[in-house]
């Protein structure tokens, strides 16, 4: 259930908060924070509350604050908080009596609102309204607007004081070891703060509603540069504020002059305009990813819709410099850091929806593929081994260990950083997936077959010829389920590892054939002619688990052979994630049965076509059983998965709980950010899993497997370039295409095949 009111005005949905919740404050901060792909600010409270932690984060603006910490993105200076004096006394929501409160984020647009009357102990009433939002039409750009308005007197002297605060940390850890605050012009207010290898520019300009502006005056306080403005006002009668606030790294820097500029030209034509420009930006994106689903609730709409909020938000549009973090640009969660969330669960929407940026993030990777060779080297591998978690470069960035055993004062070993590697071959999954969608050959000639040949080349040397079982084997890893440490041969990571060895002699033997310039040129910057024995050995000769008797997929070599957990039941319920680890050892976990997440499941899902529907039904079940889903990436996957064989109400008991990850009853999840993956996730079963949706090879398949009450679906695709109307029920698939094909493209539809002309109508 979702904890939010869902709130339909107009065309757009709002989720509200049902009070003033100081419980919720930080999961509503990250759950209704402005983002836009360039920035992210929190959504807390502009007057101070006890509860509530502010967070600026800047796509790609990590710092390593010690030598043995992970770099970590870093929490700007906040420019959201104000503090107000009226008539001598200080309002504090947590001091005064709350007379009515509404704080709520437009899901369409992004923006926030927030309302709250207040009584303070000299009898004032007051109602305080701020609104905000980052803007997609200049992502540089951050407004604020603040209305203030006495209910039951007059306000002889009020006091606002706001401007850039640059004593925010990361959890206490400072990383600016620089900050400087000036003004300009009696009106520009501006802070820099440096890093050693970047800087980050705030500049601010503001304006006053005329009838009340009684003075300025600007205050320069350690780290911060404020401005203090006097108002008075009747009963009634309003005063508002609004903030305007240019944000720049290093590498954006425009000139101090021209950002004044823009800051004056936003100013003078104030907050709504600035907004209507951003609203148009966002109505147009919302154009080529919205999904009409005729039946769903309003709920339903609502969450779907706010996964594609952040989906959208989380995107750092046009740069191929950063990625997209597991918690996109919300909170301090997991540092910032990039994982294969991004490849295998944010991808995808992109890739059928913007393309473009699809392409964009694994960009951002091949700029790693350096680093990524190096790592290889340094674990006495060849090729390229991508970082489990990466942040601004290449460079592996897991913490080596995690945070203190409470019990045992001892830190736990990270092993994914060393040992989870599959990464390497979830990258190439998604570029061989962008490929085939767009035909983007100029991409696969400057990044695409280098990093399949260098990820190939890692495999080979990182799977070991087992002379007694006459196989190439891969031991000591860890698959996508982090509870099962150390194992041989997951069967996620060995399916993977050939795709990849696999993918590499086709395109290798392909480039020869067709484009013998350019196979010579990476043949000989990479050695292909060395490799290729070796890549078709590894594809021919890696052990692949196959079904046992009972059909089931061995998730590695000892699984099946352990005992199962017991009580399951009991976590699989908890409110807490990963009380497991609470109550055994990690030890005892890797013996056992129990899955942290979805891990031959997600190989089914990457591959709906490689195992008979029997086994996929038989396993998906199988693992589930197993599986306490305590990360947010398996509920999503086991929906999809559900969906795809047709297990429709199994699929829906676990889309209804991805649904309302950021979004449920927990006060404790989301507060250090949203969990992206899963958002990504939800667009993936909403698409693949429940409209049926599959391009491989050249063909669209389409097999619905849509919940009754879903009547129907209607939403765009982008193929080669092309964008395809599909409206699909489980009676019919109705597909239209936008102009300048050449050619019929070839569908099938529950696996009757047809050709796409102008239109296909398909009854099913
Ligand atoms: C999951 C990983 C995931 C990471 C970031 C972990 O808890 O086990 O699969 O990549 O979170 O979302």
């Amino acid at each position: 259930m979702i904890h939010y009111a869902v709130e339909k005005r107009g065309q757009e949905i709002w989720l509200a908060e049902r009070g003033y919740e100081p419980r919720f404050a930080l999961k509503t901060e990250s759950v209704f924070a402005q983002c836009n792909g360039y920035m992210g600010v929190r959504a807390s409270h502009g007057l101070s509350v006890l509860d509530g932690r502010r967070g600026m984060f800047i796509a790609g603006f990590f710092n390593r604050a010690y030598e043995e910490e992970s770099t970590e993105l870093v929490n700007c200076p906040d420019v959201t908080e104000y503090l107000l004096k009226l008539d001598g006394e200080d309002v504090y929501p947590d001091r005064a009596s709350i007379l009515g409160y509404e704080r709520r984020l437009n899901i369409q647009t992004g923006e926030l609102f927030n309302k709250i009357r207040l009584r303070l102990d000299s009898g004032l009433e007051l109602e305080v309204t701020d609104r905000r939002f980052a803007s997609m039409e200049d992502q540089h750009l951050f407004v604020q607007k603040i209305i203030i308005t006495p209910l039951n007197g007059t306000i002889q002297k009020g006091e606002l004081v706001t401007g850039i605060n640059g004593q925010q940390t990361n959890s206490g850890v400072s990383h600016f070891h620089k900050i400087d605050c000036r003004v300009y012009e009696k009106q520009f207010l501006h802070v820099t703060g440096y890093l050693p290898e970047d800087t980050l520019s705030v500049l601010m300009d503001c304006s006053c509603s005329n009838s009340g502006e009684d003075t300025k005056e600007f205050l320069l306080k350690r780290r911060g540069v404020f401005g203090r403005y006097t108002f008075h006002t009747t009963e009634g009668e309003s005063w508002s504020y609004e903030k305007y606030v240019y944000i720049q790294k290093e590498e954006d820097r425009t000139e101090l002059e021209l950002q004044k500029e823009k800051l004056e030209e936003y100013r003078r034509s104030g907050y709504e305009s600035a907004f209507g420009k951003h609203h148009e930006k966002m109505r147009s994106i919302w154009k080529r990813a919205g999904i009409q689903i005729q039946g769903a609730t309003l709920e339903e709409d609502a969450a779907i819709k706010f996964a594609q909020y952040h989906l959208i938000v989380m995107m750092p549009w046009h740069r191929t410099d950063c990625s997209i973090a597991a918690k996109g640009l919300t909170g301090e969660g997991y540092k910032g850091h990039v994982f294969w969330d991004t490849e295998i669960f944010i991808n995808p929407f992109f890739l059928y929806t913007f393309p473009e940026e699809a392409r964009n993030l694994l960009e951002f990777r091949y700029r790693g593929l350096d680093a990524a060779r190096e790592k290889a080297e340094a674990y006495g591998y060849q090729g390229a081994m991508f970082p489990w978690e990466a942040a601004k470069t290449g460079k592996e960035e897991t913490p080596l260990y995690a945070a203190l055993n409470i019990h045992t004062g001892k830190a736990n070993k990270v092993w994914s950083g060393i040992k989870e590697h599959h990464v390497t071959a979830d990258i190439i999954y998604a570029i061989w997936q962008y490929y085939t969608m767009t035909g983007d050959e100029n991409f696969m000639q400057n990044c695409g077959y280098e990093m399949i040949f260098e990820a190939a080349a890692f495999w080979t040397s990182r799977a070991r010829w087992d002379e007694a079982r006459g196989c190439y084997v891969i031991e000591d890893t860890i698959g996508p389920d982090e509870y099962t440490e150390h194992i041989d041969n997951n069967a996620y990571t060995n399916y993977m590892a050939r795709y990849c060895t696999n993918l590499a002699v086709t395109l290798a033997k392909k480039l020869e054939r067709n484009q013998p310039r350019l196979y010579q040129e990476l043949s000989q910057k990479l050695n292909l002619q060395q490799h290729i024995k070796g890549w078709v050995d590894v594809t021919d000769k890696i052990y692949l688990p196959v079904p046992d008797t009972n059909l089931i997929i061995p998730q590695d070599d000892t699984f099946l052979t352990k005992k199962r957990l017991t009580d399951i039941e009991k976590y699989k319920k908890s409110q807490i994630k990963q009380a497991v680890l609470l109550d055994y050892s990690r030890d005892e976990i890797v013996n056992m049965q129990v899955l942290k997440q979805a891990d031959v499941v997600m190989l089914l899902n990457l591959f709906p076509h490689m195992f008979p529907e029997e086994v996929v039904k038989k396993n998906v079940l199988f693992y589930e059983e197993r599986t306490i889903h305590d990360s947010s990436l398996s509920y999503c996957a086991h929906a999809q998965a559900c969906a795809a064989i047709g297990q429709i109400e199994l699929a829906w008991e676990f889309f209804k709980r991805c649904l309302v990850i950021d979004l449920d009853e927990n006060p404790n999840d989301s507060t250090d950010g949203i969990h992206a993956a899963s958002l990504g996730g939800i667009w993936n079963c909403v698409v693949f899993g429940f409209a049926g949706i599959n391009y491989e090879d050249g063909q669209l398949n389409i097999s619905p497997k849509i919940p009754e009450h879903w009547k129907e679906m209607q939403f765009y695709i982008q193929i080669h370039g092309y964008e395809i109307q599909v409206r699909v029920s489980n009676q019919e698939v109705v597909l239209k295409r936008g102009g300048g094909w050449d050619q019929p493209l070839p569908v099938s539809v529950n696996g009757r095949d047809f050709l796409l002309e102008d239109s296909l109508k398909v009854m099913i």
